[in-house]
């Protein structure tokens, strides 16, 4: 790929397309024309790249016309919109959003675990729900020497999720707390500064949010297990941007806490994260911009002799979203990897 790559980021304001960005810089993405595309809020501003001012275009259906590669994290309902179109014009598009993820004609790719699955793209790959990409690199090395029976999380997911003004939303509401004013809560249900409540995304008849079945499919769905038993619990805190989760996983037979350890220590995206002495593990403040899962308190599960325990904290926007999306287009830019290309 010589001369690189027509790139388009689609909700390049926000905070996912913002680290998108980065990341096509740091990693010297292969790049022959960007175009940024965002709300017509967002039209004509503009934003620095490589030191260079480039427009924000609101998307229209001329965006895509000479487009190779679309990265797009501008929610459900704009990949809906245009994803068909962008794919007809000739782009192959990474999406963040879960609106094709559950599709069986659409990869969910994260590359450290199932990169072949990209090859079976038909113009959309999905990027999984950013829960479910940390837990799913933390449980993939395990799962591969013993396959896992069940998993209950529970999650402490930062404001990050929500986006950039769910961010400024969680410092204003801290602000105003400790001004002895009232919080304001907008973009979220309740005031979260000094506060955590479940998940609000809909919830089913059993009384699971979106979110935790999320990480029920997509886990099953990425790992290749259908019959994979997954017990989600998922929670806002007030965190800005690293999510942190508790899993407890059942296998068939015991597996040794040191084993897994061993694994996860030379496990890709991975690192082990833990000092017994000083009671130091994974937290998202140190997990925040760094590009590995941060794994530890790997422990035996005293309740179950087939059970562990372990904790991990990942940074939502990069690993848990711009970072794996950018992995999912360089497996791309190497065909002979996993048998596909643009
Ligand atoms: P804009 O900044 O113009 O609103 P975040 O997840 O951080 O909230 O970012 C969401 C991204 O999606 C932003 O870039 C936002 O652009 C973009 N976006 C939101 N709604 C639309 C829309 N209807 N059409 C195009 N882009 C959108």
């Amino acid at each position: 790929m010589p001369n690189g790559l027509r790139v388009a980021v689609m909700g390049a304001t926000g905070a996912v397309g913002a680290e998108i960005l980065a990341l096509l810089d740091q990693r010297a993405f292969p790049l022959k024309d960007l175009t940024l595309l965002a709300s017509p809020r967002s039209a004509g501003t503009t934003l620095t790249f490589k030191g260079e001012q480039i427009p924000v275009q609101a998307i229209g259906p001329d965006s895509f016309n000479n487009i190779d590669l679309v990265l797009a994290s501008a929610g459900g309902s704009v990949s809906l919109k245009w994803l068909p179109k962008a794919v007809a014009a000739g782009a192959v598009c990474i999406d963040n959003s879960s609106a094709y993820r559950m599709e069986p004609t659409v990869p969910l790719v994260v590359p450290e675990v199932n990169p072949e699955a990209a090859q079976h793209h038909q113009g959309i790959i999905a990027n999984p729900n950013c829960t479910t990409i940390l837990m799913a690199l933390a449980l993939w090395p395990l799962h591969q020497v013993q396959p896992i029976q069940r998993l209950v999380v529970a999650t402490y997911q930062s404001a990050s999720g929500a986006g950039a003004r769910a961010m400024e939303e969680v410092k204003q509401q801290a602000r105003a707390i400790l001004a002895g004013e009232d919080p304001v809560a907008e973009l979220f249900p309740y005031p979260l500064a000094f506060n955590l409540f479940p998940h609000n995304s809909p919830l089913n008849e059993q009384g699971y949010c979106q979110e935790e079945m999320k990480m029920v499919n997509e886990t099953r769905k990425i790992f290749a297990a259908p019959d994979l038993k997954v017990s989600a619990t998922c929670v806002r805190v007030p965190v800005l941007r690293a999510h942190s989760e508790a899993v407890n996983i059942e296998f068939a037979t015991p597996f040794s806490p040191s084993v897994a350890k061993a694994l996860l220590a030379r496990a890709p995206g991975v690192k082990l994260v833990e000092d017994w002495g000083r009671n130091y593990f994974p937290m998202p403040l140190e997990a925040s911009g760094q590009d590995d899962v941060l794994v530890g308190r790997i422990r035996q599960d005293i309740s179950h002799p087939n059970g562990l325990e372990l904790w991990l904290s990942g940074d939502q926007i990069r690993k848990g979203a711009a970072l794996n999306a950018v992995q999912i287009a360089e497996l791309l830019l190497v065909p002979q990897a996993v048998g596909v290309g643009l």
